[in-house]
């Protein structure tokens, strides 16, 4: 059955850090069962799209609106054994922390200066957490400055919205800059097989040269 989802409209009529941080507490409990159920599938393709670049083994990889982990956790069963999460909100890291496949996991807001030193990465990934009213397209500036020379930057956008929200440009300007290179960008899908039919995403890799 083709469903629409509620939380899914909440989360992106949010307006601000604060509102958003509490649409996610009080669905971080149902949000595995509903997405699952839904045929949620943005986070293991995410993962595949890492796993295309990033060598696995003790690689660091900082997923960017880790959630309750679901990208860690395939990125885990792919492999990768050195992964930061950080999101905006405190329940939903708790979910991911249950899950043991982070080695540090912590609050912190996407719109704000990420607390890592330069060039401390192999790679960022960040998926479903760039849409309307989640993470300011800036971050976008603050996932390179974290990733070393010659490692990834891998995330989705919507492609209904990503002009307005300012990432089209945004994505432009870091390309047309001497440090930045996309690799590729995937043709657009939808992230939920049973849900949401009109919702899309596409997903963008980025290298730091
Ligand atoms: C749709 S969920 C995606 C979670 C996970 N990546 C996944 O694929 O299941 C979006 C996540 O982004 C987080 N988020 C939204 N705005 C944020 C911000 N400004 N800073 C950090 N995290 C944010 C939310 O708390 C939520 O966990």
């Amino acid at each position: 059955m083709i469903k629409k989802t509620d939380q899914l409209d909440q989360v992106y009529n949010a307006e601000g850090a604060q509102a958003i941080r509490e649409s996610y507490e009080s669905w971080a409990s149902g949000y595995d069962e509903e997405n699952i159920a839904n045929g949620f599938r943005l986070p293991s393709i995410g993962a595949a799209f890492t796993a295309r670049y990033v060598p696995k083994g003790g690689k660091a990889i900082l997923d960017a609106g880790c959630g309750t982990g679901l990208v860690g956790e395939a990125l885990a069963i792919l492999g990768y054994t050195n992964i930061v999460g950080i999101d905006i909100s405190a329940a939903m890291i708790k979910h991911a922390g249950n899950l043991q496949v982070y080695n540090r996991l912590y609050e912190h807001d996407l719109g704000r200066p990420i607390p890592e030193e330069d060039n401390s990465f192999d790679a960022v990934t960040c998926f479903g957490s760039l849409g309307p009213g989640h993470a300011p397209a800036e971050c976008l500036d603050e996932f390179i400055r974290v990733t070393r020379p010659g490692g990834f930057v891998i995330f989705n956008v919507r492609p209904d919205t990503y002009e307005e929200q300012g990432l089209s440009k945004k994505i432009e300007g870091l390309v047309s800059g001497p440090t930045v290179r996309e690799v590729e960008r995937s043709s657009d899908f939808r992230p939920y097989l049973l849900a949401e039919p009109e919702l899309g995403a596409k997903i963008f890799v980025l290298e730091v040269t």
